[in-house]
């Protein structure tokens, strides 16, 4: 299937890309969206295009009011909703009654206790009928990412993802969003380059690395919530389970 795709795909713009996969995966294929500034370039081209693609967002309860309102002026913008999906309140209450509201800053695993409740549950449900999953992610952006593919079998949710800017430079994404006057997170005029929830995420200085703002307190190869890694057994049969 993934050559199939691949040979579909290539030579093709993202727009015509999005076309052809949305025809292909009829009815089962949706675009994850933080509002970070590589998410608002495929949701201007969606969106503009009007390419019958769901969008949707975990608000894990923590974001920034600065992502609710790029949230909000997209929204306005291009005349849509973007979906919402929310933790489970019992999981949420759960784990604040126990330990507090930081419990993400104790250890790497209470922070992925914390991120599977609030990210990768719900993302489960978002993902549930879907058999092609967008995501902004780009090989550039972090260790963990160099191997990153435009067309990627996921076997914790069992799926097909694709990440059209898999190849954009940075400076790709900040030209694309001047050029067509995309709304973006004004957290990112204020140092803040790659944007997640507030507690766990920074500004960053000059010459920092890109994702140097998120989970500074952890080392570079564990900063990743779980949503793009293969989840481990234990998680994965939780997940089959929601
Ligand atoms: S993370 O795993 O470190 O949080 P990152 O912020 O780089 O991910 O975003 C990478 C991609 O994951 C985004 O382009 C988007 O597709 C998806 N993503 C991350 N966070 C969310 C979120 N809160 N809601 C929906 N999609 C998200
Ligand atoms: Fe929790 Fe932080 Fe992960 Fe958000 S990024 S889900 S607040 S640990």
């Amino acid at each position: 299937m993934i050559q199939k795709l691949l040979q579909k795909c290539q030579n093709k713009q993202i727009k015509e890309q999005l076309e052809y996969l949305s025809e292909e995966f009829k009815g089962k294929i949706a675009f994850s969206t933080s509002f970070g500034q590589e998410d608002q370039v495929i949701s201007d081209i969606i969106l503009k295009n009007k390419v019958p693609i769901e969008i949707f967002t975990l608000d894990t309860g923590r974001m920034f009011e600065e992502t609710y309102k790029v949230w909000d002026t997209t929204n306005k913008k291009y005349g849509t909703k973007i979906k919402a999906y929310f933790p489970d309140k019992d999981k949420v209450e759960e784990m604040l009654s126990t330990k507090g509201t930081y419990s993400f800053y104790n250890s790497v695993e209470d922070r992925k206790e914390c991120c599977n409740i609030r990210k990768v549950y719900p993302l489960t449900r978002a993902l549930k009928n879907i058999d092609l999953w967008i995501t902004g992610l780009r090989a550039e952006q972090s260790v963990t990412r160099t191997d990153l593919h435009l067309f990627e079998r996921n076997e914790t949710f069992n799926l097909i993802k694709f990440n059209p800017l898999k190849d954009w430079s940075f400076n790709d994404v900040l030209n694309y969003l001047k050029e067509n006057n995309v709304p973006y997170n004004e957290l990112h005029d204020k140092g803040f380059l790659s944007i997640g929830c507030a507690p766990c995420t920074r500004a960053v200085k000059k010459g920092e690395d890109i994702r140097a703002g998120r989970w500074w307190w952890e080392s570079k190869d564990k900063k990743e919530c779980g949503l793009h890694i293969e989840q481990p057994d234990e998680i994965k049969i939780k997940i089959s389970r929601l």
